[in-house]
């Protein structure tokens, strides 16, 4: 939900904060702020909405520091404003906290410490936090932050710095991701690594329930029984370039326009034609499980789970196991049927979704095997996992996901020949689905080629207050994932379902007002998607198809058609996503509004 940075060192703490806060930004942006150790004492100063309004109210005057700590929030507690903008201090103003999560006891904490005197500023949950470790009384400040976490019930990743202790940050981690970067002379922690890959490239991930206190000359990191631990850090390879536009005017374009290297990375050395065989070394401790599996549950949230759901599909028509998706955020709590021969399946880009997280942990409680999808290395569903395989598709920085999408759909197509050979799949419908999934790069780049004219049947819709996306079969999950796209990005409303359910109810909806999005494909269902559509047309409802390469036939139902090359119909969600993600990329655009880091939403959400 926010981003959190941390920076003690032989540099100037505020630009590196800065730059810390920026390539957090997409986790929360309506409020931010920044505490450093000048001389005299700790500076705060906050500012609301984006990151470039602080810099604007820091003005550029020069307050050299080498610690600091930053924060760039996603409310969950109190209005976007100044005084709940983080970070947060106590009644003495010496403590100085930011902070990730949410504390679900605050409300009763806040009321016994006022009712001791303590004064409080905000309506933040937070501040809490800086007046209980207050409250301990306790000279040594990291001392005082443990005495005072076990007072907090919820989700917190925390950094901590106290006017009396120039030379130290106090963190600690509890549900929410927290890292640390060992750079040259200096030490960088934060909620993840974006903040962290220009000046470091070694890293050392907090588990839940460890606290760290950072020096100049080292760190002490103790876990959750309070006894020291040293961690082995970790390389990271990714460049920090890759947290830049390379010439796009939004991230959300650039990682659109990644998607034919995004799936060969993320399919490379996973494929063995000669045997007909997907590869995943990550389940090789599994194999047996994974071949006697009774059934395979699915757990994920947004864009994940729409991925989710094609591998749905595909596992149960191509490697016939029984196989179910759930929205992360229910599965926990409606008490699914699971055990000890289910494989849960969890998918995230992010790998800190906390639904998914919860999911994962009620699986692993009830005796599953977890295995899961996710791009994020070493974040904690990563880490969770009894298995993980990664995207590898580098950092996806705009809020609406694209890339992670088709990789995850193409993985969910990997995965279904893995489980599939296991079983009955023979080795020519293997192949057949192996060979497809290589040439899907070269599909999405003449696809891509498109952009253009999608922007222009997205001129002619510009003013439609609402969209039905409708699409069958593999296709129902892309009317999904198209929905998504254009309400996250363009704001604009749309319900995305199968084609066949508009006829019980939402047709009513349907008049020139009301334009639909159709995935129509030359595949099993297509003549059912033509009746559906001539359902809309005879009721005067305006129709864009995304249809296949030489389909004549379907211009006489559609006002616009977006052609996309063939495939086998349970890649088409694949090919059929990218010419969605355009559209909703363009109406973002000729709206005028901010493509990457749309209103009201975050990355990657960390609370449940
Ligand atoms: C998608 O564009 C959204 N950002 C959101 O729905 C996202 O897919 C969802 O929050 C899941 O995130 P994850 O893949 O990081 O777990």
């Amino acid at each position: 939900m926010c981003g959190i940075v941390g920076y003690l060192g032989k540099n100037d703490a505020l630009p590196a904060l800065i730059d810390g806060l920026k390539r957090l930004e997409y986790r929360g942006y309506d409020s931010s702020g920044v505490a450093l150790r000048l001389t005299g004492g700790i500076e705060c100063v906050k500012a609301v909405g984006k990151i470039a309004n602080l810099e604007k109210k820091l003005g550029g005057k020069e307050r050299r520091a080498d610690l600091g700590i930053a924060h760039t929030r996603w409310a969950t507690h109190g209005e976007a404003n100044e005084i709940n903008a983080h970070p947060h201090s106590d009644c003495s103003g010496k403590i100085w906290l930011a902070h990730n999560g949410i504390i679900e006891n605050y409300k009763r904490l806040k009321e016994e410490l006022e009712a001791k005197g303590h004064i409080f500023k905000s309506q933040t949950d937070t501040e809490v936090i800086a007046h209980l470790i207050e409250d301990t009384h306790e000279a040594n400040p990291f001392i005082a932050m443990r005495k005072a976490l076990k007072m907090l019930k919820g989700a917190y990743a925390i950094v901590f710095i106290h006017e009396d202790f120039p030379e130290k940050i106090m963190a600690a981690k509890m549900g929410s991701p927290l890292v640390i970067g060992l750079g040259d002379g200096e030490t960088i922690i934060a909620s993840d690594i974006s903040a962290i890959i220009s000046r470091a490239r070694e890293v050392i991930y907090l588990d839940d329930g460890e606290v760290v206190e950072i020096r100049k000359n080292g760190l002490k990191i103790l876990d959750v029984l309070g006894a020291e631990i040293s961690k082995e850090p970790r390389k990271i390879d990714w460049d920090s370039g890759e947290a830049e536009k390379k010439g796009f005017p939004h991230f959300m374009l650039k990682e659109i326009f990644e998607q034919p290297e995004a799936i060969l990375n993320s399919v490379r050395g996973r494929i063995d034609s000669e045997k007909g065989e997907a590869i995943f070394e990550e389940f090789d401790a599994f194999t047996e499980t994974a071949r006697s599996a009774r059934e395979i549950a699915i757990v994920a949230c947004g864009t994940a789970m729409h991925a989710g759901l094609v591998g749905e599909y595909m596992f149960e028509e191509m490697a016939g196991v029984p196989s179910k998706v759930d929205y992360a955020s229910e599965f926990r709590y409606r008490t699914p049927v699971i055990g000890k021969d289910t494989l849960l399946l969890a998918i995230s880009q992010s790998g800190e979704t906390a639904d998914t997280l919860a999911a994962l942990r009620e699986g692993k409680k009830r005796g599953a095997t977890t295995l899961g999808v996710v791009n994020v290395l070493g974040s904690t569903i990563a880490r969770e996992l009894d298995a993980c395989v990664h995207n590898r598709i580098g950092l996806e920085m705009s809020v609406a996901s694209t890339k992670a999408f088709t990789s995850q759909t193409a993985i969910m197509a990997l995965l279904s020949v893995y489980f599939g050979r296991q079983r009955e799949m023979t080795f020519a419908k293997a192949k057949d689905i192996l060979n497809e999934l290589l040439l899907i790069p070269e599909k999405i780049k003449k696809i891509l080629e498109l952009s253009g004219e999608i922007k222009k049947i997205a001129e002619k819709h510009i003013k439609a207050k609402n969209f039905l996306y409708l699409g069958r079969k593999y296709n129902v999950a892309t009317a999904l994932e198209g929905a998504l796209k254009l309400k996250e990005l363009s704001y604009i409303h749309a319900e995305g379902m199968p084609s066949g359910e508009m006829k019980h109810g939402s047709i009513a909806l349907i008049d020139d007002d009301f334009p639909t999005m159709f995935i129509c494909l030359k595949d099993s269902v297509y003549e059912k998607n033509i009746s559906n559509m001539e359902e809309i047309r005879c009721r005067g409802g305006r129709i864009i198809a995304v249809a296949t390469e030489g389909d004549e036939k379907i211009k006489s139902v559609a006002g616009d058609v977006i052609y996309v090359p063939e495939t086998i119909e349970p890649l088409s969600p694949i090919l059929a996503a990218i010419p969605l993600q355009l559209f909703a990329y363009h109406m973002a655009v000729l709206k005028g509004l901010d493509v990457d880091k749309p209103r009201n939403l975050a990355k990657s959400v960390t609370v449940e």
